[in-house]
């Protein structure tokens, strides 16, 4: 992975305050991924606007994670995951990434004096997925950023349905990203229902406030099988 850097990351609207350490430099990153026949982008190694966005949601409202198991999909470098943590959940993170697992669960160990249980899976393939997951459902499940190519709205359409417990909740965080919005028309043809909150930042990189980066953070109910 080469050597870490350390970026200073504010919660907008709360005065908080995280260290995350990530990659000095992507470029050899990007290289591999060149090689790669399924083009798996070396996204993690980035702090996005999504991942800050619901750290930030988590933090207005810890009561609704404190004690409680929660899933986080693509954790990236762990912003998310921080904030989890803070919060008081029992957290299990994923991503296919190894390296984003790694510094996932450093970096929440420097910031939180916790580590969430870790676990690698592609979510492109359901089956080695789930049974990776045991079969586990959650009360909660987390996602910031995840929805920007086609290929995962049908897998990650059927990951969450398997996931969240009937009565729980999915919270997605994204900036606004076509598949994004696919996904969230088929979720809420499937019954789910909630309320969604704009963040504007300001973002960590003053590149995004420039760009005018939007993020919105959607609390998505699954409904107890009882309502369907
Ligand atoms: C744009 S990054 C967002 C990271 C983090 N959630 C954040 O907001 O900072 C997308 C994350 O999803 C992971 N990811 C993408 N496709 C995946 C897949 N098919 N299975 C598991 N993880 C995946 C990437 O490795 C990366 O960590």
């Amino acid at each position: 992975m080469g050597p870490l850097r350390v970026d200073r990351v504010e919660l907008p609207g709360t005065g908080q305050l995280m260290e995350i350490a990530r990659p000095a430099n992507d470029d050899p990153l990007i290289d591999e991924a060149a090689a790669d026949p399924e083009q798996h982008l070396p996204y993690w190694a980035e702090i996005w606007p999504s991942g800050v966005a619901l750290a930030a949601t988590i933090a207005r409202q810890p009561g609704a994670l404190d004690g409680r198991r929660v899933l986080e999909l693509g954790c990236g470098l762990g912003v998310t995951a921080i904030g989890a943590l803070h919060a008081g959940a029992d957290l299990l993170v994923t991503d296919y990434a190894p390296e984003a697992l790694a510094l996932c669960a450093l970096n929440a160990l420097d910031q939180t004096g916790r580590m969430p249980d870790t676990r690698r899976v592609n979510w492109r393939d359901s089956d080695t997925t789930l049974s990776t997951l045991q079969g586990e459902r959650f009360p909660l499940v987390l996602a910031a950023d995840v929805l920007y190519e086609s290929r995962d709205v049908e897998p990650l359409l059927a990951l969450v349905e398997q996931v969240v417990e009937p009565g729980g909740e999915l919270w997605l965080a994204e900036p606004g990203r076509p598949p994004a919005a696919r996904f969230l028309e088929a979720i809420r043809d499937r019954g789910w229902a909630g309320e969604s909150e704009r963040w504007e930042g300001p973002w960590p990189d003053a590149e995004d406030d420039a760009k005018g980066v939007v993020v919105t953070v959607h609390r998505l109910l699954r409904r107890c099988e009882a309502e369907l």
